[in-house]
Order: C-alpha cells, then sequence, then structure tokens
C-alpha cells in the first residue's frame, strides 16, 4: 500500500498485490449449532485444511478437530461419532474432543502423546464458532461474540441460514464493503442518505440511513420499501451484527442479520448470511417466519450481486479514491491487527477512528438521477399507451 502514486506515464497502475498466506486470527462462525448436531461428523474446509465437527453423543457438546487422523491420514468426517468420539473410518482410532487419542480398539495400549488438534470453540447466538490464531493462543480478553438477545426469544423469529461458497476472491472483498456508500446505490440499488464508520480495538462500524429508491420496482431492487436505518459492526475479522430497522406500513420492522465468512484458502472463503425478525404485535410464527424468509431472500440478491462484482474484479492494493469514498486506507488498516502477529498490532490498527461522509454531493445527483429514471418511464409508458 505503500506505492499509493505508482504510475505509468501518468496513468495510475493498479498494484494487485497478492492475498496473505495466513488467516485472520479471531473467532469464525461455521454455521448453526443445530446443523451439526444430528449425530454425523461433518467436514469443513477451512484456513488452508479440512476440519471435523461432531457433537460428542454423551454430554452433548460440538467439537472441532483437524480432519485428517495422525495415524495414517484417514479423513475424520468420514467417520462415525462413537460415545464421545469420532471415530475414524480407516482404522477406527477414536478421538476425543480435547483432542486425545480416547481408544484403539485392536491394540494393547494408546500411545501416550497420540494427539490431533483440537480447536477452540464458541456457541453463541445458536451458532458454532471456532478460534484462529496462527500463533496458537486463545483468545485475548474481552475478545468474544456478543449475545443477540432476540435469537433466544420468542417475540423473534428462527433464524434462515445460507451459505455460498465464493471462489477467486480473497474476504478482504467482503470487508471493505463496510466504507462502501457509493456501492449501495449503484450495486444495491438502495439510497444512502447517511453514512458514518467507526473503528475501535477489534471492532468496525458501519453507520448508515438509506431511502427506498422511487424510480425502482419491487423486480428490479430488494432494497427496502420504506426509509431504513442500519448499524453494522464486524466483531474481529469475520462475524457482523446489523441490527436493522425499517419504516413499513406505519411500523417499524426490526431485524437482526448475520453477515460472516471464513477462509478456504487465499483466494476462496464461504459466505453466510442469516435473519431474524422481531415479531410484530398479532405476529404469528408462521408470518415471523415469512417476515425472515423475505429479509433473507432479500439478502440473497443482494449477496449475490455483491459476488457478480468481486468475481470479476481485480484484487487492488492501492484504490485511488474521490473525496466521496469512505475510508479504505484506514479500513484495511484496522483489518491488518488480524494478519499480523500480536505483538505487531500498532495502535493506528485499534485507535479509535471515525468519519462520516457528507452525503451532500451525492443525495442530490443521485436524486436527479431518480428523476430522470422516472421521467424516463413515464415517457415509454406514454408512448406505450399511444401505440394502443
Ligand atoms: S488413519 Fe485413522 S485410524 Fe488409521
Ligand atoms: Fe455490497
Amino acid at each position: 500500500m505503500s506505492a499509493r502514486s505508482t504510475t505509468e506515464g501518468g496513468a495510475r497502475v493498479i498494484e494487485a498485490g497478492r492475498p496473505p498466506e495466513r488467516y485472520a486470527r479471531g473467532w469464525h462462525c461455521l454455521g448453526l449449532a443445530e446443523q451439526f448436531k444430528d449425530g454425523e461428523p461433518h467436514e469443513i474446509e477451512a484456513f488452508g485444511t479440512k476440519l471435523v465437527v461432531f457433537q460428542a453423543a454423551e454430554s452433548g457438546r460440538l467439537h472441532v478437530l483437524n480432519a485428517f487422523c495422525p495415524h495414517m491420514g484417514g479423513n475424520l468426517a468420514h467417520g462415525t461419532v462413537k460415545g464421545d468420539a469420532v471415530a475414524c473410518p480407516f482404522h477406527d482410532w477414536r478421538w476425543g474432543g480435547d483432542g486425545k487419542c480416547a481408544g484403539i480398539p485392536y491394540a494393547h495400549r494408546v500411545p501416550p502423546r497420540a494427539r490431533t488438534r483440537a480447536w477452540r470453540t464458541l456457541e453463541e447466538n445458536k451458532q458454532l464458532f471456532v478460534w484462529h490464531d496462527p500463533q496458537g493462543a486463545p483468545p485475548p480478553e474481552g475478545v468474544t461474540i456478543p449475545r443477540i438477545e432476540g435469537a433466544f426469544s420468542d417475540e423473534w423469529s428462527d433464524w434462515t441460514w445460507h451459505s455460498l461458497r465464493v471462489d477467486g476472491a480473497n474476504c478482504r472483498e467482503i470487508v471493505d464493503n463496510v466504507v462502501d456508500m457509493a456501492h449501495f446505490f449503484y450495486v444495491h440499488n438502495s439510497f444512502p442518505t447517511y453514512f458514518k464508520n467507526v473503528f475501535e480495538g477489534h471492532v468496525a462500524t458501519q453507520y448508515m440511513n438509506s431511502a427506498p429508491r422511487t424510480d425502482m420496482t419491487a423486480a428490479d431492487t430488494v432494497a427496502s420499501a420504506g426509509d431504513l436505518r442500519s448499524d453494522a459492526s464486524y466483531y474481529g475479522p469475520s462475524y457482523m451484527i446489523d441490527h436493522i430497522w425499517v419504516e413499513q406500513d406505519g411500523a417499524t420492522v426490526e431485524t437482526v442479520l448475520i453477515n460472516c465468512h471464513y477462509p478456504v484458502s487465499p483466494d476462496s472463503f464461504v459466505l453466510m448470511y442469516g435473519a431474524i425478525v422481531k415479531k410484530l404485535p398479532g405476529m404469528t410464527d408462521e408470518m415471523a417466519a415469512a417476515a425472515a424468509a423475505e429479509t433473507s431472500q432479500g439478502l440473497a440478491t443482494g449477496f449475490e450481486e455483491d459476488v457478480a462484482i468481486w468475481r470479476n474484479k481485480t484484487r487492488i492494493d492501492n484504490p485511488l479514491l474521490c473525496d466521496q469514498d469512505g475510508p479504505v486506507y484506514q479500513l484495511r488498516r484496522w483489518y491488518e491487527q488480524f494478519y499480523v502477529d500480536a505483538e505487531d498490532v500498532r495502535p493506528e490498527m485499534t485507535d479509535r477512528f471515525e468519519f462520516e461522509i457528507d452525503t451532500e454531493r451525492a443525495v442530490q445527483v443521485w436524486k436527479a438521477e431518480v428523476e430522470e429514471n422516472l421521467a424516463r418511464r413515464a415517457a415509454a409508458d406514454a408512448a406505450t399507451a399511444g401505440e394502443k
């Protein structure tokens, strides 16, 4: 990022750089906890390797181990859960949730140091998380996943959940969205009117208000039909909680969205998202579930719009920014804290940083564009009517 002004005969030269070879330090969500509680081992491809997730039959706890068995390399995700251990499909060695070999049925004794890697886990918000740290340290004090009360309340719907593998892009692309106001208008057909970022410690927040696009029909956009307020925070490198309030038909619809991912390799990741919706007075469970499904469908379309951009763009370490762009470089500095050794985290990566975009110019131009689109559509409608 140092040579921002690289030019070739005056033309800016893009520095694509290289995606980092290591994976971020932090809690990574692997999905809804429930999906792993079916008595089967589950394979997860993440952090350049494979993991096995299984539920201990007696304790009921979820465990995450390296998928490859240290004996002869068998894949535990293709094995069986036996008691509180996962049994390898190759020679039936049993591995407990603590990573210790819990038994070898055909042997006199278990080699005393027989152990595989057990990953630190956390169940919160009805989701399962693993802690990844290339240096092997536990999470620092205060670095955890905040509890979302709605996830445990009857007044809210259950989670909807979707996952999508994105190949050919490093997960930094999705994090860049935190500061990118303009793409909400051009990519997602919404109309931001207020946009502010705050970064502090391991949390990066985006505050946004947006209005509906009156030039868009429901078929053109999944953006909300009413004024929307969104407070979205990344807690660490990969788990975002987004609180959304939408004014709709005289009521405020409250939603919590999760937008999270885990890296598969330096240039692929699994993106997951889900929503819960607070029931309005008189709303049945079915209606709440339908509202959550609808929100989730909107999210799905929104992410597809992003993914289409990521799949076709280049990685760029030296973006050429204008005065209406958000603090991309500061966000990337914040994000860098998860990729360097803990002792190399510098104050400028974690110190509080605030930036509010002055949206006056953008709002004025976008209003004009919306009016032009409306006028064009009215003229086209009138022409069609005239032909009849
Ligand atoms: S490879 Fe797993 S038991 Fe032999
Ligand atoms: Fe986006």
